[in-house]
């Protein structure tokens, strides 16, 4: 039987990684984990108590009430993912809001949120055979994966990605707001003291500005199976 192993794709907000890592996951016949999913629901859940808000953010009462939040994973067959439950609520659609995308990168800016979280990220990885996707997967949660890809993409390309995505859905939003909270999130994840966004030094980068998905697959699925090969 084949070995199996890790594999951790990082890169800015939208740049087709979920996309990516889902497929090759359904390929490989491993498991995803969407990691911003995980920060998205607790950025939901500070929401929901009031903790953070357009003029304030606790940061200290949402340190304390970490213990409140559990978040799982739940395979949905007829999607073929698995969806994001908070406490025990699908918040799937929730989190995926401009809303939810204007806060997340404050909660994510926090130590003890990415303790919590890098913790539950590492037990679901620790039998490899799986594919997550986020920001520090490649250099925090997984410094050994054994394929570390890293995705990047014009601003203007992803904030295009996500508009698209976003009015599909029915949200009334402007391309002007998406690519603001596009360039600030890349700002913050990129800045902030724990575990910014930085491509590994032994990540390969995959800018996917200009490949249409099936190109992107295949680029991605060449590497997997000349990385198997050497092993
Ligand atoms: O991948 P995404 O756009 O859904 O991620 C949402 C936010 O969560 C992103 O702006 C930064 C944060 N994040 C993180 O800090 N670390 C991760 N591993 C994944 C996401």
């Amino acid at each position: 039987m084949e070995r199996k192993i890790t594999i951790a794709i990082d890169g800015f907000s939208s740049t087709g990684k979920s996309t990516v890592a889902k497929e090759l996951a359904r390929y490989l016949g491993y498991i995803y984990v969407d990691t911003g999913a995980m920060y998205r629901a607790v950025s939901l859940y500070a929401l929901q108590q009031k903790i953070i808000g357009k003029d304030h953010f606790e940061v200290a009462r949402l340190i304390e009430e970490l213990p409140n939040i559990t978040l799982q994973f739940q395979y949905n067959e007829k999607l073929g993912f698995a969806e994001m439950h908070l406490n025990g609520v699908n918040v799937e659609k929730e989190i995926r809001t401009l809303e939810v995308s204007g806060y997340v990168s404050r909660v994510a800016e926090i130590s003890e949120v990415r303790a919590k979280l890098v913790q539950q990220q590492q037990e679901m990885g620790k039998n490899k055979g799986i594919v997550m996707d986020g920001r520090d997967i490649g250099t925090v949660v997984f410094p050994d994966a054994e394929l570390k890809l890293f995705m990047t993409a014009s601003p203007a390309t992803r904030a295009q990605r996500r508009f698209d995505e976003l009015t599909a859905k029915g949200d009334a939003v402007h391309y002007d707001e998406v690519l603001e909270n596009v360039i600030q999130r890349d700002h913050i994840d990129t800045n902030r003291k724990d575990s910014p966004l930085v491509k590994a030094e032994d990540a390969i980068e995959i800018d996917n500005s200009y490949l249409t998905r099936e190109e992107q697959f295949d680029a991605v699925l060449e590497l997997v199976s000349e990385f198997t090969k050497t092993i």
